[in-house]
């Protein structure tokens, strides 16, 4: 796929999005995964009187969006980013309270046909997966510097599967010949592993695995949870669209976590605190595609948005 081709990748949820950002004149939003542009080009012609500060790890994703964004001129603001560095970039941009943030995690269609990034394990490539390629530790260095132990613990907590002990024995075995350079090396280490009917989801549940460690994708969301919360002005929204369990756990959490009154204590339940609420959630279960959505994007199929209402 060329950067001319109009497709990069398809807005999921955008009209939902878009009403869960509660748009208003002279609001400044984040859209910390910027991608294509889809979202972000869509909040800029629904409030033609707000700004966008846009992030992206990928350059990419920058280039295509930045082309992309021109006609609106500097109500756009565009940096490449990691999210989790959403508050440094604020404070250089001098911005000290936003109206709403959107993110739209993991990696775009672009990303995932583009063979050389190495996240599909359908497309051979270099073991990279980095989101940012001037990141110095890639999917090489999980895969032939792990030990099996730390292997077979990122393929269950990451990648919640079954086989992570297996599956981690054989990787250390093979790289002991020869370091594990290609995806279509791990495809053929993992596939010769386990059943073949299991093979699709069980390598789709190892490169989720490897792409969360590498970029510490967890981490990086609750950063920019507390961080944007802590900087949104009141009424504003988070609507935050996760593509697998861990990570809609985190949003999940994080929602409840702030919109409780009490500061629990686990182990002495009595010494829990009252605080004051940050957040309301305004979606008790997450809003999901609906069927026409996911014949037209599969990509939409795991998807899910939950939004959360600063008070
Ligand atoms: C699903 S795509 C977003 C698509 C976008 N909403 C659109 O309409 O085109 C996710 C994007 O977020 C970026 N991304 C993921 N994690 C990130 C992070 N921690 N920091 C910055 N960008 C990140 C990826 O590089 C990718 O371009």
């Amino acid at each position: 796929m060329s950067m001319n081709d109009t497709f990069y990748h398809l807005p999921v949820l955008l009209n939902e999005c878009i009403a869960a950002l509660n748009l208003k004149a002279g609001g400044l939003y984040v859209d910390g995964t910027l991608g294509g542009g889809g979202h972000t080009e869509a909040i800029l012609k629904h409030e033609p009187h707000c700004r966008v500060l846009a992030l992206d790890a990928d350059l990419d994703a920058i280039r295509f969006a930045t082309e992309r964004l021109k006609p609106f001129g500097d109500r756009v603001t565009i940096r490449q980013s990691n999210f989790r560095q959403f508050r440094q970039v604020a404070d250089e941009l001098k911005i000290t309270a936003i109206d709403g943030l959107l993110l739209d995690l993991g990696v775009s269609s672009f990303q995932l046909d583009a063979s050389a990034k190495g996240f599909s394990y359908r497309l051979d490539a270099p073991l990279n997966m980095q989101m940012n390629d001037h990141e110095s530790f890639s999917a090489y260095d999980v895969i032939n510097g792990y030990d099996e132990k730390k292997l077979a613990d990122i393929f269950f907590q990451y990648g919640e599967e079954k086989n992570s002990r297996r599956i981690a024995r054989k990787i250390t075995e093979m790289r002991r010949t020869k370091p594990i350079s290609t995806t279509g090396e791990l495809v053929s280490i993992i596939s010769a592993t386990i059943p073949e009917r299991f093979a699709k989801k069980t390598l789709s549940r190892i490169f989720q695995a490897i792409r969360i460690e590498v970029n510490n994708e967890l981490e990086n969301l609750k950063t920019i949870l507390t961080d944007a919360t802590a900087m949104m002005n009141s009424k504003g929204r988070l609507a935050v669209m996760a593509y697998h369990s861990l990570e809609d756990r985190i949003v999940k959490d994080f929602f409840k976590t702030e919109a409780s009154n009490v500061i629990m204590d686990e182990n002495y339940p009595e010494l829990s605190k009252e605080k004051t609420p940050a957040l309301k959630i305004i979606t008790k279960k997450p809003m999901v595609p609906s069927e026409k959505e996911m014949n037209v994007n599969p990509r939409a199929r795991s998807a899910k948005l939950r939004i959360a209402e600063k008070l």
